[in-house]
């Protein structure tokens, strides 16, 4: 089958790979991609907690342990989005990750894989089982520098590396400005995802920020990335001023 797989991944944990993964996948669908988003944090398996899902017939691990097919595991969310969850119970956190490159070769389309942080043996597997590469990262220098030992790691494995996602940005005398970002890491810069309020409203409430809050700073960034990805030209929506401006009131009203 033929598939572009973009890895999801970062040098830190906490960072915002998850939302990342969930809200480009989503705005890829939305753009009328054939996506399918993958939970390959096998251990931690927050994705399909922050979609609010909490039980699927099959998840990721039963396709590595080879008890259902891949097809099978794909669940459609109500916002048309195709989830691939793993499983949150106990017995589920010792899935054999080196087998994902394998199980995802039955899938077509975009395939966004959300990995575990850092450079553990399934990060590197989730790492192995990509096509493409795009490294999460907060703006504070700590971070930046084990998101660059990911990206070199990346280029070792002749994968290609996108890009970096700077998420939680908020253009602070504190953070490490894009520039520096650029020079440190030696790749461009895909996105800047500001520091938004709503992701954690939107968490709360268990939907994508792009569908809860879809004209917030963040969302519309999302969108545009999404854009990006797949060469197509950003058109803001019609009264996207207005728009911003009720989406800030909203915010600000809580
Ligand atoms: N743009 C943002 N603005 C505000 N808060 C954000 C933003 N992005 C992420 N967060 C916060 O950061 C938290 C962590 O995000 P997320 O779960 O996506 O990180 P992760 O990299 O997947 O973490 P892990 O490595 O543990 O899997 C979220 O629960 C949310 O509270
Ligand atoms: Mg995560």
């Amino acid at each position: 089958m033929t598939s572009r797989i973009i890895s999801i991944v970062s040098g830190k944990g906490g960072v915002g790979k998850t939302v990342t993964t969930i809200n480009l996948g989503l705005a890829l669908h939305q753009l009328g991609e054939n996506v399918t988003i993958v939970d390959a944090d096998t251990t931690v398996a927050n994705l399909g907690l922050q979609m609010g899902i909490y039980s699927f017939p099959a998840t990721l691990q039963d396709v590595l342990r080879g008890t259902e097919n891949i097809n099978k595991a794909i669940y459609t969310h109500p916002l048309g989005l195709k989830i691939i969850p793993s499983s949150i119970s106990l017995d589920s956190i010792n899935a054999d990750l080196s087998k994902l490159k394998h199980v995802l070769n039955d899938l077509d389309g975009l395939v966004l894989l959300d990995s575990p942080p850092g450079l553990s043996t399934d990060a590197l597997s989730v790492l192995n089982a990509s096509d493409e590469v795009i490294i999460v990262s907060t703006p504070e220098l700590q971070t930046m520098a084990n998101a660059l030992k990911v990206a070199r790691v990346a280029l070792s494995m002749e994968k290609l590396v996108l890009g970096i996602i700077i998420n939680r940005y908020s253009n602070e005398k504190y953070e490490m400005n894009p520039t520096e970002i650029m020079t440190m890491c030696d790749a461009p810069i895909l996105s800047k995802i500001p520091e938004d309020i709503n992701v954690k409203r939107s968490l709360f409430e268990k939907t994508p920020i792009i569908s809860h809050t879809p004209f917030s700073p963040s969302s519309i960034e999302f969108q545009k990335l999404a854009c990006d990805l797949t060469g197509q030209k950003y058109k803001p929506p019609k009264n996207i001023l207005l728009k911003k401006f009720v989406a800030r009131i909203k915010t600000m009203m809580g």
